[in-house]
């Protein structure tokens, strides 16, 4: 069995280890780092990427789940608002050991993308990701930042 996919545009082919989780072949066969292994049973976000536009935990994904589907990582982050969330989390300096950011980031371009203004009760909702450093104020910030830049500017 052929699974085919993409990974920020780029065309890959899987045959064998279809239970591989993506996360694994992200970091270990792709070679993009920048998704981050956390606690691997779904719960911390760490490993968030996006699935045909949703953030998903790629942990808790197989290759055998992604037969015709496009994954986004952080380092296929290009469109104007994927360019908003970045310049707002520079502009907010909401990383502070950074090892969350990647996942946080994902999950909050997804979630813009869905809702371009987000209230503070909607993004707690949807930010279920865990920080251990606890930026999750600047996170808010930085969302509402970002909504700012991508949608009501220019
Ligand atoms: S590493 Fe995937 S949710 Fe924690
Ligand atoms: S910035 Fe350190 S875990 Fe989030």
């Amino acid at each position: 069995m052929t699974i085919s996919f993409t990974v920020n545009g780029d065309a890959h082919q899987v045959i064998d280890q279809l239970e591989m989780p993506l996360l694994w072949y992200l970091r270990d066969h792709a070679d993009l780092k920048g998704t981050k292994f956390g606690c691997g049973i779904g719960q911390c976000g760490a490993c968030t990427v996006h699935l045909d536009g949703y953030a998903v935990r790629s942990c808790s994904i197989t290759l055998q789940m992604l037969d015709g589907k496009d994954i986004k990582t952080i380092e296929g982050l290009s469109n104007k608002l994927e360019k908003a969330v970045q310049t707002a989390w520079k502009k907010v300096d909401v990383p502070q050991c950074g090892y969350c950011q990647s996942g946080q980031i994902m999950a909050a371009s997804a979630l813009l993308s869905q809702n371009p203004n987000p209230s503070d009760e909607e993004i707690n909702k949807a930010m279920t990701n865990i920080c251990r450093c606890g930026t999750y104020v600047r996170i808010r910030k930085a969302i509402h930042e970002a909504a700012d830049l991508a949608y009501e500017v220019g």
